[in-house]
Parts: C-alpha cells; structure tokens; sequence
C-alpha cells in the first residue's frame, strides 16, 4: 500500500444531488441520544486519497472498542468490487493489505465483534449480494434474519456466513437487480427489516457514492473538502474533519466526494444539523465520558435492546436460538450455576427466579469452589456457565469437569468464539459488547436478562400455567427506556457519592433479589473505590454485622420488593439508630418509605419484582463510579485486578 500524502483521483462522475444544510452550529457537543457506540466499528470515505489507506487508519481508531475480525471493500477502477478480510487483530488484515497495495478512491471497511457467528474470515464484514454487485457492513442486528434468509433460500440464494449481515446484502442486492438506483434499493430493503442496525453499501455499478441507512445504531457521517466519510464513532473521523452530522433514525444518506443527501424512507430530502466536535481523540474513544465505566453504565438501555433483539417474537414468544430442544428443557431436574464475581451474582439472580417462578431447584457455585468441592451432579441436570470474557480460568475448568462427567452444559458468554462459549454443548449470547472497564456492570445487566429470558423460555416450554410470559415478555420490551430514566439520578448519586467520600466502610442490604442486587453492588465499590464493604441480606444484620455500625457508617438498602419493604423499613431505623447514614433505593410506584432513610432514590417500577431490582443496580453503579471519583482512584483498571482471569 502507498503511504503518504499522496491524492488519488476520485471518479466523482456523479451529479451533486444536495448537500447537507447547515442547521444551528452547536458549538460545544453535549453526549446525544444514540451516539452511543454500537457493537461493531464502520467507516468509510469518497474522495481523492487513498480511500484503503484512509479506511484502514479509520478502523485503527475504533480499535479501543473491541473487536475479532475486520475487513475493508474497495472498488479498483469500475470492474469489481474487492473485498478482504479477516479474523483477528488488525494487523492480521494490514498484512494482507501491504501484500496487495490497494488504491481507490472509495472503500469501506468494518471492525466486527461477532454476534451471529464464530470470528472467522468468512463471517467478517463486508459481504457481498448474490451477484457481487454492492458490498455492505453492517452494525447492529437484523431481528428478521432467519425469516430474510428463508425467503432467500426458498429464491436459490446461496450463503458463504452465518451472519444477519450477509442477509441484509443479498436483500439490498435483490431489490437493486430490478434495476432501481442503489439509493431506492437501500430504501426499500431497510423497510424491510426489523431491529436496530446501520448499514453502509456501495456498488461498481454506481461507483462514486457509498449509501447509509440508520436505525437505532448510530452512524456519523464526516464532512470534509472535496472528500466525505462516515463512521460509527467519533475518533474514526477526527483526524479527517471535525464537521459532522448525525445520521437519525430511519434516514438514508448518499455521500459522495462533493457532498451528502439525506432523505427519509420515502425518499423525501431532508435538512441535517451539522455539528463541531470539540472533544480531543481520548475523550471521543470514550463517546465524551471520562472513564469507560461510565460509558457502560450509560450505554444499559442500548444494551437491553441488543440483548433482546430477535429474541421476544411479536406472538411475546422468548425465542432462544442456542438453546437445548424442547426435550431436553422437560428434562432438566436441577440447575447449577458456576460463575466468579459478578457473574456468580447474576446467578444469584438465576436461582431467584428458577426456584420462584419455575420451582425448579437451583444452586450456585463459586467456579474455584465447585471444581475442588467434589459436586453432586445428578445426570439430568444443568450446568450454567456465566462469563463475560469467556475466558475465566476456574470457569473454565469447572466446564471440563462438567464435561468429563458427562453433565449437559449451557454457556451464558459475551464473547463469542471464546474458551467456554465453545466447549459448552450450547451458548446464549449476552450479546452487551464489548466491556473495557475491569468493572463489570453492562455485562452483568445482560447476563441477569439472559437468565429472565432462559426462565421464560423454560415456563414456555413447560407450558406452566401460573406465568404470564406474554406480560413478562412486554416488561421486558419496555425495559430499556425505565434503564433510561434510571440513570437521571447521577446527579443525587454525585452528591451522595462526594459527601461519603471519606467512608470507611459500606454496609449493602436487601431482601429477596434486592440482597443479590446489591451484593453486586458492594462489589462495584469495592473494586474501584477501595471500600471495605459487608454486604449480607438485610434480616442477618442483628446476627452479628449490626455491631459494625457506628456514626457515619455507610449503608445502602435496596428496597424494591413490595412483599418485604416493612421489614427492611425496620432495618434501615435499626442502622439510623446507631449512627449510620442510610441510602435507600426504592421504585417510583410506591410511597410508603417516604421519609425512610437519610436519601431515598427511586428507579421506575417495571410491574416485576426480578426487573425492579436489577434496575436498583444502576443508581449503584453511579455511586460506586462517582465515589471512587471522589476519592480519585484509577476507576477502569483497578490496582492488582484484570479484567479477564486467566491465572489460578
Ligand atoms: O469474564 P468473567 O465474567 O468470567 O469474569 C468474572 C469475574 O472476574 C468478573 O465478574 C469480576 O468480578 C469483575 N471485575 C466484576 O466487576
């Protein structure tokens, strides 16, 4: 590949159609709505450098994010349409770029964390329609893609991946072999699907111009001299231009090198705001927030949504696509769950609902603990491996002890083609993205949802009368946007946070799932604040902990259960009385601890006990974040921890 300054010609043949009208400049850029980052990074550009060269540098930029394979489309003049990619580590893909030393005037290239698929070079993006005529990279995932691909097959369309991706093109590449212009090709594919994606395509039948189309994952489309580019993420664009627009929800833009139209799905040209970053490269890695920590606790509602994507169908039906059959879920007579940290917490959060809404018996197990522990395991049971990394080494062997005893095992992993995700007989995806801070919470969210949806689906297949999975399956598509509301309390948690810097130790109480949920808490301020915390269910207080208590002690209830609230009301005067400042979390539904506690915070009722309590964790997060802010600690890498546990 040519390195340098030199200009490429960019065979902008195309007529200048429109270009982005400049709306209010917003001079400083507070975080939107749905900048967010996705899963995956995109970029793009059109223009007289070399667009490979451009691209490549683009994908470098997002690599903070987290990826297992990458690839880049380019157009070598008009006769095709060359793609290469790879699984691995960008310099996997950069070999094979020096190799061939492209140019172009266009290209578009993917760095992909996989979620339909192992990491492979033929599940890297960008794919190709059945005809090669466009190539596509995609964020996000098409809900509708076993129903696409159906449709396809049933029209002879062969497929080389696994992936919704491949899916999407050979939709667009069909509509655009009616001899529509790519544009209307794009427009009408995306009306056919569902779920929250963002697309960006090109053809070597209209080879000046990339299209892009938005749904719920954001793209960001960078305005340059006589050059254009997008991205899903700021620091891709940055070195570039600092001009940009944020494509909305149900919009397609045709970039070319002179400049940007967007339209909406009728194809009616719209006015798009132009804004400035001001952010430097390291603050845009992290979308605008200072630490990645706080960058996962506010992506949650995206999270949610990406978790459930494709899962909950529109009869309100859980759809598990990794999951055991039928059989074998009739079967299982007892679960285990073995996990470390804050996994093993979200299974905790599995035993409650397992034994309470399916009575089916539970147990969880420290992974370190079970592996030495000589465990029961009767032959029709279960065992549950929760891991975001995948790689944790007592989970790990734990699994092949499983495995060796001939035990059926289901991984619940967020990294696909990891360790466990691979050795267990079956895997559900958490599907959260990539988590950078050592401290877990988005992941953590997402294993507690998997397990909601692993209980619906088993009461489905069991047919149990008593739940109402149709009412469940709504709550937890309405789960996102309480996520969101959630979080407007981080101001209150700053100010708690700052006013118990200086605690010495935090006490964290509950009853029912509130006592798992804040265990989970009490392990965030721990690990990144360096408090010492005792962390137990509420009514063990006066057997022992309650003697701990002195004036300013710290504790924090998680109050969401309505069958329990009198009795942890108790509790909070019991900690009051000897001095201790108590921090209550409650839902908005309810008035009954009004007045109870030195701070009462509230998350919005969800109508479930399981899904009110899980939200009590994100407050939490806040106050651990913001707490070992106050107190300046490191927060994403803290002292002594990693964030996946490869070593005994
Ligand atoms: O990758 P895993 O989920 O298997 O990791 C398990 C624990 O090491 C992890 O949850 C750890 O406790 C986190 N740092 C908690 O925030």
């Amino acid at each position: 590949m040519r390195r340098g300054g030199q200009s490429y010609p960019c065979s902008c043949d195309v007529q200048q159609r429109g270009v982005v009208r400049v709306g209010c400049f917003v001079p400083t850029l507070s975080i939107a709505a749905g900048t967010i980052p996705g899963m995956c990074g995109i970029a793009g550009y059109v223009g007289p450098r070399n667009a490979v060269e451009v691209v490549f540098d683009q994908l470098k930029r997002l690599e903070y994010r987290g990826y297992d394979s990458a690839g880049i489309a380019y157009l070598n003049g008009t006769d095709a349409i060359h793609v290469l990619k790879r699984a691995g580590k960008l310099s996997e893909l950069g070999r094979l770029l020096d190799e061939k030393t492209p140019e172009s005037g266009i290209a578009i290239g993917h760095s992909r964390w996989a979620t339909h698929g192992a990491p492979t070079d033929e599940n890297a993006h960008p794919h190709h329609d059945r005809y090669e005529d466009i190539v596509l990279i995609h964020n996000g995932i098409v809900e509708n893609y076993l129903e696409l691909k159906q449709e396809l097959l049933r029209e002879g369309h062969t497929f080389r991946s696994e992936t919704d991706t491949e899916v999407a093109a050979h939709v667009i590449g069909r509509e655009f072999a009616q001899g529509v212009p790519l544009e209307e090709a794009v427009r009408r594919a995306a009306k056919r699907m569902r779920g929250a994606f963002a697309f960006v395509v090109f053809s070597r039948r209209e080879p000046a111009k990339f299209v892009a189309a938005r749904n719920f994952s954001p793209l960001i489309i960078g305005l340059g001299e006589g050059e254009n580019m997008v991205a899903s993420d700021v620091p891709a664009l940055l070195p570039y231009t600092r001009r940009v627009t944020y494509l909305e929800d149900d919009r397609i833009a045709v970039v070319t090198c002179e400049g940007v139209t967007v339209t909406d799905l009728d194809g009616k040209v719209l006015e798009a705001l132009v804004d400035e970053i001001q952010w430097d490269i390291e603050a845009a890695e992290k979308g605008g927030y200072e630490h990645f920590m706080l960058k996962e606790i506010h992506e949650q509602p995206d999270v949610v949504r990406q978790c459930l994507a494709g899962r909950i169908d529109e009869h309100a039906r859980v759809r598990l696509d990794n999951a055991f059959s039928e059989t074998v879920w009739q079967e299982v007579d007892r679960v285990n769950i073995i996990a470390c940290g804050s996994a093993y917490h979200a299974g905790l959060m599995g035993k409650y609902l397992f034994e309470r809404e399916l009575r089916l018996p539970t147990d969880v197990f420290y992974s370190s603990e079970f592996r030495y522990g000589d465990p029961l395991l009767s032959p029709k049971s279960l065992a549950v491996f929760i891991s975001q990394s995948g790689e944790t080494i007592d989970s790990l062997a734990a699994l092949r002890l499983c495995k060796q005893r001939r035990i059926r095992t289901l991984g619940i992993v967020n990294v696909v083609g990891s360790s466990i995700a691979r050795e267990c007989d079956r895997t559900v995806f958490t599907q959260a993205g990539p988590e950078i801070s050592v401290a877990s919470t988005k992941a953590y969210l997402a294993q507690c949802l998997v397990l909601e949806l692993l209980a619906l689906h088993i009461a489905q297949v069991r047919e149990m009368p008593g739940i109402r999975i149709e009412q469940e399956a709504g709550r937890l598509s309405g789960l996102a946007d309480k996520l969101a509301l959630a979080l407007e309390v981080e101001g209150r948690m700053q100010e708690v946070a700052q006013a118990q810097k200086d605690a010495r130790l935090a006490f964290f109480l509950g009853r029912n799932a509130d006592a798992h949920v804040t265990r989970e808490a009490a392990l965030k301020l721990k690990e990144v604040a360096y408090v010492p915390t005792q962390e137990c269910p509420a009514g063990e207080m006066k057997h022992g902990p309650l003697a701990l208590i002195e004036q300013g002690t710290l504790a924090v209830f998680g109050a969401t259960d309505p069958e329990v609230r009198d009795k942890l009301a108790s509790n909070v005067k019991e900690v009051q009385a000897r001095g201790g400042y108590a921090l209550v979390v409650t839902t908005d539904d309810d008035g009954s601890l009004d007045g109870v506690g030195d701070e009462l915070v509230r998350v919005p009722a969800t109508g479930s006990p399981y899904l009110d309590a899980l939200l009590a964790v994100v407050p939490l997060q806040l106050l651990a974040y913001h707490l070992a802010r106050a107190r300046g600690c490191e927060i994403d890498q803290p002292r002594t921890l990693a964030k996946s546990v490869t070593v005994e």
